[in-house]
């Protein structure tokens, strides 16, 4: 457990977070943290006595934009004793004390099994003026959520598993974020009740690959698998959405695919990478699926889910794509038409087997082939909100419309955007919308309901 001994300190941490869904649920577990530890959390970067980064490795871009901010604070620094530097998530992990040699004014490099130490760490560092790398995996920890320090008061992700041992060819994050290991059921429930009881309506599963919960070697508890876990979870009193991501289309199983469809709380949404349409490609990418694998289970998913949302993740520029490949990912989207697509042009991390293939594709062609991508992935979101004008949606309302005055916006069940006019309502507040048009991948339209009525209840 973290230490409350510590005597109160005026100083003022910023936090800023990049790269994915765990690092907003760690940054949401660091912050309690740190308010527990008696320190203040401001989100003005010039009245920080503490600037934190937590980091991503995924991409070079990724990592290009936190070594910039890094380089951007060697005045920052130098111009007031005590102030402190550090640098949390990935990065940490795959850089460890290499991070000092790249920055050397940064005072303390934090991976995410060691996040209990940060408010010590950040002490230490502005007593001491000494450095500190705190970097080693723990297995058996799992950040949890502090139901008063939520970024969104409706909302929660649950760590279930973390790390991953697909050694995709391509993919840091077995290296960032170590071997699989799925947490506690009983764990997972319990953090599940306690969210509800707070008022949260929707929480979010988070995992590398979910599928897989349960099974891999590092894990304490064998008894559920992710299927039984995603039940026990919808049926938690109060919770009125459930969704989870990452799965991976080798380990969906048919299980997974009959709870979805069965239990009600469990959103009709998933996010089911595919990364490319080749199967040679695919094989040098060590993804374990032949393209006729996944559409089988895409087939499965829709005929046994109504009005399935269906997201992917693709790389373009894998070493060794070649034209003929990439019309293949091309003959993927025409036939899988995805509700939306986030496409990557592939970026060599180091340390991964991809990164030593040869036959690297030429930049141009890789922004060639991601704009082709774009196109069709954009064609087919715009098809699917059409598909849906005149229909009535389930919006969870997250919050006022900043750019439509007058509006409110949240989520359909399916996860789409919904903006809605009216007034006077709740962050968590349901409301039934008939929706009227579409903007791009969001959607516009009226509340079925007079004002007031139908808010909140089930
Ligand atoms: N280059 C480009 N995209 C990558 N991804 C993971 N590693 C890389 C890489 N080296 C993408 C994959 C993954 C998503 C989270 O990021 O599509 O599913
Ligand atoms: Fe990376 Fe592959 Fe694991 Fe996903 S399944 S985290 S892409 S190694």
């Amino acid at each position: 457990m973290e230490t409350l001994k510590n005597p109160p300190t005026e100083k003022k941490v910023f936090l800023e977070t990049f790269g994915c869904q765990s690092n907003v649920l760690e940054s949401d577990h660091v912050a309690g943290l740190l308010v527990r530890n008696h320190f203040t959390l401001t989100g003005k970067m010039e009245e920080a006595d503490v600037i934190l980064f937590n980091t991503c490795s995924i991409r070079q871009h990724a990592e290009d934009k936190v070594f910039s901010r890094l380089g951007q604070l060697v005045d920052w620094k130098r111009d007031k004793e005590g102030r402190v530097i550090g640098v949390l998530g990935c990065m940490a992990t795959s850089y460890k004390d290499h991070l000092l040699e790249r920055a050397p004014h940064l005072d303390m490099v934090v991976g995410p099994d060691q996040y209990l130490k940060v408010p010590q760490a950040i002490r230490e560092a502005s007593q001491s003026g000494q450095s500190q790398v705190l970097a080693d995996f723990d297995p058996l920890y799992f950040p949890e959520n502090d139901p008063r320090r939520l970024s969104q008061p409706h909302k929660a992700f649950i760590e279930i598993m973390k790390g991953c041992d697909k050694f995709c060819t391509f993919c840091v994050v077995p290296f960032t974020r170590g071997r699989e290991v799925s947490r506690p059921a009983e764990s997972i429930v319990a953090e599940a009740e306690r969210l509800a009881r707070s008022g949260v309506k929707e929480v979010m599963l988070l995992g590398q690959n979910v599928n897989s919960y349960g099974l891999s070697p590092g894990s304490k508890d064998k008894t559920l698998t992710f299927d039984q876990l995603l039940e026990e979870v919808g049926r938690v009193p109060g919770l009125e959405r459930v969704r989870f991501m990452t799965s991976h289309p080798l380990d969906l199983s048919d299980e997974l695919v009959e709870t979805m469809a069965r239990v009600p709380a469990v959103c009709e949404s998933i996010h089911l990478p595919v990364q490319c349409g080749s199967d040679k490609v695919l094989k040098r990418m060590n993804r374990k699926y032949s393209v006729a694998h996944y559409l089988e289970r895409v087939g499965k998913l829709r005929a046994s889910i109504k009005d399935l949302f269906i997201t992917t993740d693709l790389i373009v520029g894998f070493p060794g794509e070649s034209d003929g490949d990439f019309r293949r990912t091309l003959d993927l989207l025409e036939e899988v038409r995805y509700d939306a697509v986030y496409s990557f042009k592939y970026s060599p991390r180091l340390g991964t087997p991809a990164a030593r293939m040869l036959d690297p594709v030429p930049e141009e062609a890789k922004d060639a082939r991601l704009a082709a991508l774009n196109e069709k992935a954009w064609k087919h979101a715009a098809e699917k909100c059409e598909a849906r004008l005149g229909r009535v949606e389930e919006v969870l309302v997250d919050g006022p419309a900043d750019k439509t005055p007058g509006a409110f916006y949240g989520k359909s069940r399916q996860n789409r955007t919904v903006v809605f006019k009216g007034q006077g309502y709740r962050t968590g507040d349901r409301v039934r919308v008939r929706i009227e048009s579409h903007k791009v991948a969001n959607l516009y339209g009226t509340p079925v309901e007079p004002q007031g009525k139908g808010r909140g209840e089930k």
